[in-house]
């Protein structure tokens, strides 16, 4: 692992980024389309991505996508997004989705994903993360942990292809 200044998860995550749900956001059942949580949740851990390694990143394997239940017209779609772990050039974001009623209250877990980003060069080409990362709380130090074998089994999954 490169010799390079550290940055705490804190310093980049983002918390309760919401989007409203809107008609044309639904499926044909009138819930809320996958493809447009999918597509929020990269672009919410882009930031993410950016924030943490101040470079130029683009999304290299999105995985465990898990919709665990359906967000609905009405509701508010309430994104949280943190770095899980950086390598030498890739960095993995963990995107967890609530779906909130806001007349009830009601707030459950819709989504949760993996987004591995890599920065880039001027060329497209990959480049080391400038910081390291320091997982302060014990649930960021679980996910850090964690994610040593999810990025094992992308790179085994990666070589099959
Ligand atoms: C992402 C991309 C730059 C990687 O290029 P590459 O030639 O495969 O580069 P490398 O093999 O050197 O891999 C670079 C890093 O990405 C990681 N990586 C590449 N593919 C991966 C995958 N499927 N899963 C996890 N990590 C992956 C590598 O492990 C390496 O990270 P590391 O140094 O921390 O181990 C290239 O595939 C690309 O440009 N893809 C298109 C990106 C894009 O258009 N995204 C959508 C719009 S933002």
């Amino acid at each position: 692992m490169p010799d390079r200044p550290v940055k705490k998860v804190s310093e980049s995550s983002l918390d309760n980024q919401q989007y409203m749900i809107f008609p044309d956001d639904l499926n044909p059942n009138g819930t809320v389309f996958g493809g447009t949580v999918m597509a929020e949740g990269d672009k919410i851990a882009a930031l993410v991505a950016r924030r943490h390694s101040e470079q130029n990143c683009v999304t290299a394997c999105v995985d465990s996508c898990r919709f665990l239940a359906p967000g609905r017209q009405g509701e508010v779609l309430v994104f949280n997004a943190s770095v899980n772990r950086v390598w030498n050039s890739s960095m993995e974001i963990g995107v967890k989705v609530f779906s909130e009623n806001y007349k009830t209250g009601e707030k459950r877990h819709i989504v949760s994903a993996y987004y591995t980003f890599v920065p880039i060069n001027e060329q497209e080409r990959p480049v080391p993360v400038k910081y390291g990362l320091q997982p302060e709380t014990e649930d960021a130090k679980r996910r850090y942990r964690q994610a040593e074998s999810r990025r094992q089994r992308r790179l085994a999954e990666r070589e099959q292809n």
